[in-house]
């Protein structure tokens, strides 16, 4: 259980990687009350420095006596280092705030996005795992409309940024780009397929039932953020040449009688959502403006031509921000506000 205190001791495991550094970032720039600061990496970063604050942080090897003293942990070194890791620290009394998908789908264990559900985090929380990037950006869009009309089925197919697969995908598209621009050939390493200048219908392994991992965890994540597992969710999950920010198409059918019209009224109100809906003037979420942004940006609403009680929007936010640092330090901040009353 999170204490009342002043400051906090916090720790932020996968520190050097994509999401750790936007971790550091965004603690610093929403002025959380951190005491002291451990950044935590594997032995190839030891002895390596970050920044927070103005001063330099040494980055510590990840080891199992990392958590002493700490009391909230930010994890972003992928799904082994947290299985490994995460019970270790919430043994040495603190409360990790997981990125990784290691414990998204265990019963007891909430899966958070704060504007959607955050009453769902018990009062001795242990782990609290973060969802996918690709599902909170949507699930923010989607809780209003669900709790006003009642979403019956969701199809969605996701145009997901590079640096959803982490620091070394940013690079490889830069490199890529240059190389063919230049004339030279690639050879694709992070990615099955050369990157620049395609698409990849391929997010994660896939499955037996022909979907991703990626795709099946926007169908899960889905139903239990939003807490409705009748809810049907067909998606389809895409790696475009894009650095920052992941766009989706998302069409919605409700239960109950619905407009563009009034879900764009509705939205327009909704915690954390930014409607830029005005397509007369070309104006429309676009990853390059959602980029260091902290909004989920919704617009093209509109009714569906084919479909009663449907419409369709795009929907476009900073994955490394609020598809996964940014919402990990909100339910970090929610932990402080509920600790001090
Ligand atoms: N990128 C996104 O948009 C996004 C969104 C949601 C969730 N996530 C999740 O966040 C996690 C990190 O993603 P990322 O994009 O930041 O990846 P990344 O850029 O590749 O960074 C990985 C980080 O984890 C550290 N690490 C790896 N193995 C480790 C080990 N065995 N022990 C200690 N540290 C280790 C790395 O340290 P070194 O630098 O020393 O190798 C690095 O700091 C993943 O679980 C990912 O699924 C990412």
């Amino acid at each position: 259980m999170l204490l009342n205190k002043e400051q906090y001791n916090v720790a932020v495991a996968g520190a050097t990687g994509a999401v750790g550094r936007k971790m550091l970032e965004i603690l610093e720039e929403r002025g959380f009350p951190v005491g002291s600061l451990k950044v935590l990496a594997s032995a190839r970063s030891a002895g390596k420095t970050l920044t927070f604050r103005g001063s330099p942080v040494t980055v510590e090897e990840l080891k199992e006596n990392s958590f002493e003293g700490v009391d909230i942990a930010l994890f972003s070194a992928g799904s082994d280092a947290s299985r490994h890791f995460g019970p270790l620290a919430v043994k040495s009394g603190c409360i990790v705030i997981d990125n990784s998908s290691a414990f998204r789908m265990e019963e007891n264990i909430p899966l958070v996005v704060p504007e959607v559900n955050p009453e769902t985090i018990g009062s001795d929380p242990g782990i609290i795992a973060n969802p996918n990037c690709s599902t909170i950006q949507m699930v923010v869009v989607l809780k209003p409309i669900h709790d006003r009309f009642k979403i019956k089925r969701v199809v969605v197919s996701t145009y997901q940024s590079v640096s959803g697969s982490g620091q070394k995908a940013i690079d490889e598209l830069e490199d890529q780009t240059k190389k063919l621009l230049d004339g030279k050939a690639v050879i694709p390493n992070v990615y099955p397929h050369q990157i620049a200048f395609n698409c990849v219908p391929h997010i994660d392994i896939f499955l037996d039932n022909g979907y991703t991992k990626e795709e099946m965890k926007m169908v899960n994540e889905t139903r239990k953020i939003l807490g409705d597992p009748s809810i049907l969710v067909s998606p389809t999950t895409v790696r475009v040449p894009v650095f920052y920010s992941h766009s989706e198409s998302v069409n919605v059918e409700t239960e109950k009688p619905m407009s563009a019209r009034e879900v764009q009224e509705l939205l327009s109100n909704a915690v954390g959502v930014q409607v830029v809906d005005n397509p007369e003037d070309c104006e429309y979420p676009l990853a390059i403006s959602a980029t260091d942004r902290d909004e989920v940006f919704v617009g093209r609403i509109r009714d569906d031509i084919s479909c009663k009680n449907a419409i369709n929007f795009w929907v476009v936010s900073d994955n490394l921000r609020k598809g996964a640092a940014l919402n990990a330090v909100q339910i970090a901040e929610y932990l402080v506000q509920r600790a001090r009353g």
